[in-house]
């Protein structure tokens, strides 16, 4: 089927013209940051709005009073992450809400204190595990384990069972790679790994937004993620986190202000008296601009539906592999072929690839370049045609025929 007919089937296609882009740009850069839509344009305007018509009134009053709103939020943001509305609580960044879930669930004890991820995990998730071994006195090249990978790209899933051994206490791991985009089966690793007494959590960093999930029945312990990428709530938008309900009856490792239960918060009390459910988690007074964009944002995906957005994501990065393996054989892509092995990306391999990522952008098309050699290509459902990833598809093909790219230096741009 080309392009043109996928395009006329696409029950989504309506969703495009709800997103700023430029005039004849093909926006591929979605996994690392999402378009803006006139919807969550309107409410960070409206909030805005709340604090020039309320001043402090705010916090109570309008639409969305600020009080409340990451608790409102949270009931919608739920669903995408299959939890329950006491389970997530948007707030922080990843980075933050990793060093709230391990100062709260990660408790070494004698014979378990090993934290286990992988080698090729995203860098700053590394960095915050290895602080909460710091904090605790343990050296972190001796208790942060890293599960090797397969061709420095993927991970097996028998590498990962195997490395599940009883002085693991944690296991942290991306739901998908931000790399490679391999998605990895979160329910059989957290079964296995709770028959051993070990903790679960995972990165959602490069799928909440791009597919559904099931946190609670999975038995998933724990889990992060941001609203910058799938999600569309600008660049620094507040994250989110989830806790299993069998774990609210624990302290937060790092108490704060709008940790408390809203009943008690104003009393003035020393002692805290924490929120019930993932609430509990959060630490200080929420960024009301860096959410007011997720309110107008989510709204889009209660309407589209999220298996109806997943299901036009596989399509969309079926028919650009399909291409690429037609067309393109001198890049090798390095993300599994299976649907159920596969987030909602194309990483490439080429050597050349900072170069082609600089001629794809002088041709109009929005990659995005991970060092030292991967070209990845994001198609999002909300907002990408079928036609726009041919077309993006056939520029890359003239940019390698011609060999373009050795017009542009190999260095590479701080953001690519
Ligand atoms: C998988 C993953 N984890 C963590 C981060 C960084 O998170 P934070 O928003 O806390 O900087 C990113 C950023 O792109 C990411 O892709």
């Amino acid at each position: 089927m080309n392009a043109v007919k996928y395009d006329q089937q696409d029950r989504l296609a309506r969703f495009k013209q709800e997103f700023f882009q430029a005039e004849g740009q093909i926006y591929l850069d979605g996994n690392s940051l999402g378009l803006m839509s006139a919807s969550a344009e309107r409410k960070l305007l409206e909030l805005s709005e709340s604090w020039k018509q309320l001043g402090i009134d705010g916090w109570t009053e309008g639409e969305h009073p600020w009080f409340t709103l990451s608790e409102e939020l949270s009931t919608r943001i739920a669903p995408l992450v299959g939890a329950r509305a006491n389970e997530v609580m948007v707030t922080g960044s990843i980075t933050v809400n990793i060093h709230q879930l391990l100062s709260s669930l990660f408790q070494p004890d004698k014979g378990r204190s090993v934290i286990l991820t992988d080698e090729l995990n995203f860098p700053s998730d590394i960095y915050a595990a290895e602080s909460h071994l710091r904090l605790r006195g343990l050296d972190p090249q001796v208790f942060l384990r890293k599960i090797g990978s397969r061709n420095g790209a993927v991970l097996a899933e028998e590498d990962i069972l195997d490395a599940l051994t009883e002085d693991v206490a944690v296991v942290l791991l991306p739901s998908v790679l931000y790399r490679s985009g391999q998605l990895l089966p979160m329910r059989r690793i957290t079964e296995a790994a709770h028959k051993k007494g070990i903790l679960v959590g995972f990165d959602l960093a490069h799928s909440i937004g791009a597919m559904p999930h099931n946190l609670h029945d999975d038995g998933v312990d724990f889990a992060v993620w941001c609203h910058y990428k799938y999600m569309n709530a600008g660049p620094g938008s507040a994250g989110g986190l989830y806790i299993h309900e069998r774990h609210h009856g624990r302290q937060p490792g790092l108490s704060g202000w709008f940790g408390s239960d809203k009943t008690k918060q104003f009393d003035m009390d020393h002692t805290f008296v924490k929120a019930k459910g993932a609430g509990a988690y959060q630490i200080g007074t929420p960024h009301i601009f860096s959410t007011a964009p997720l309110v107008g944002s989510i709204e889009l995906f209660e309407e589209a539906g999220m298996d109806e957005i997943r299901e036009k994501s596989l399509a969309l990065t079926r028919f650009m592999r399909e291409f690429a393996a037609e067309r393109l054989p001198e890049l090798k892509t390095i993300t599994p072929e299976a649907d159920i092995e596969r987030g909602g990306h194309i990483a490439f391999i080429h050597e050349e690839a900072a170069r082609i990522c600089k001629a794809l952008k002088a041709d109009g098309v929005v990659p995005d370049f991970r060092a030292p050699n991967v070209i990845r290509l994001a198609p999002v459902a909300l907002y990408t045609s079928f036609t726009d990833v041919e077309e993006a598809m056939k520029r890359l093909e003239r940019i390698m025929k011609e060999e373009r790219y050795k017009n542009f230096t190999n260095e590479r741009n701080v953001v690519a």
